[in-house]
């Protein structure tokens, strides 16, 4: 029994094995359960589990493209070199009573923050971007040695197109093996017959047999890329980690099975509509929403994005509307 309420003091006292990690006015503390955040003005509290698969993304996704927000609270937006860390700056009720907190630094500081923290609160055994059902606890105090493995994976980035040479090779059973769900996925390689002179220039190549290999979720790995035009193909498992905030339109094609999607006002987070995405949907997320998805079971989605780096800026004047058609 305790009478002493927490600080980050208190919580690195409990003997637990963890440190505090402090960034500006942050600072972060984890426990058995829970990441406290504390922050001029207040403290706010998240889920270990949940926390530290955000805190994944995150960092592997270089702060992603506008806001990743970790829950309703809590969160990052992109500036592109610099990254704001913020409490209740979309939250309506944080807003409307001024007890928002922002705090601007360095994409490279901030990271080298978020890279030791992850670091150190990983337990062995526990994957952040493995599907809950396919991983350890991230629960109790600090064993092992961490998970250095499993949160140093690179992003996969095709340069042009998987299988070219030179380019993103094909997943091999061995390394990669076809995940339990999409054990009925067909795995031959498609024929190519190109004509003479045009070798070189045409490629295709068994598409769900490289993303049923994929052994993590929600993490988009780029497969084809064309300019600013990146095809990402990810398997999905229970809820995407982050709610993302979108600062440009991007695309979803539901390649298998079902995901549910919780669509909200970016700014103020208020509900405004929900999509179900069945095998062969495709929808557009507009540029002013916030999305979080939920995979009852492994899917294979395609999220098309936009590289183009003037686009923030065209959707935030109004010079582009925040959804892509008009019907
Ligand atoms: C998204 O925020 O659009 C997103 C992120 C990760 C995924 C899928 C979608 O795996
Ligand atoms: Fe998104």
């Amino acid at each position: 029994m305790s009478t002493v309420a927490s600080t980050p003091q208190t919580l690195t006292d409990k003997g637990l094995g963890y440190a505090t990690h402090s960034i500006g006015g942050f600072t972060f503390a984890r426990d058995e359960y829970f990441a406290h955040i504390f922050y001029p003005g207040g403290r706010h509290i998240m889920p270990i589990d949940a926390f530290l698969r955000a805190l994944m993304r995150d960092v592997a996704w270089g702060f992603f493209y506008g806001t990743v927000n970790f829950d309703n609270v809590f969160g990052t937006v992109n500036h592109y070199g610099t990254v704001e860390m913020f409490i209740g700056l979309f939250n309506d009720a944080y807003r409307s009573s001024n007890r928002h907190h922002v705090e601007t630094f360095e994409a490279k500081d901030l990271k080298k923050t978020f890279d030791e923290m992850l670091d150190d609160w990983t337990l062995e055994g526990f994957d952040p971007f493995a599907a809950p059902a396919e991983t350890g606890t991230p629960f109790g105090p600090k064993k092992g040695g961490g998970n250095k493995k499993a949160i140093t994976r690179q992003r996969m980035v095709a340069n042009r197109m998987v299988g070219l040479k030179g380019d993103l090779a094909y997943r091999d059973e061995k390394e990669y093996p076809l995940n339990r769900s999409f054990q009925d996925l067909p795995t031959d390689q498609p024929e190519v017959h190109a004509e003479p002179g045009f070798e070189q220039d045409v490629h295709a190549y068994n598409f769900l047999n490289y993303v049923g290999r994929s052994d993590v979720t929600w993490n988009p790995s780029v497969v084809s890329c064309v300019k600013d035009s990146q095809f990402c193909a990810t398997t999905e498992e229970h809820i995407l980690p982050i709610t993302h905030g979108n600062d440009r339109v991007e695309w979803f094609i539901q390649a298998s099975d079902e995901i549910i999607w919780d669509v909200d006002d970016r700014a103020t987070g208020k509900p405004r509509a929900k999509v179900i995405m069945k095998a062969g949907d495709v929808a557009a997320m507009p540029a002013d929403i916030r999305h979080r998805g939920y995979s009852p079971k492994r899917s294979i989605l395609i999220v098309w994005e936009n590289n183009d780096a003037t686009l923030p800026q065209q959707y935030a004047s109004g010079k582009l509307t925040p959804y892509p058609v008009e019907f």
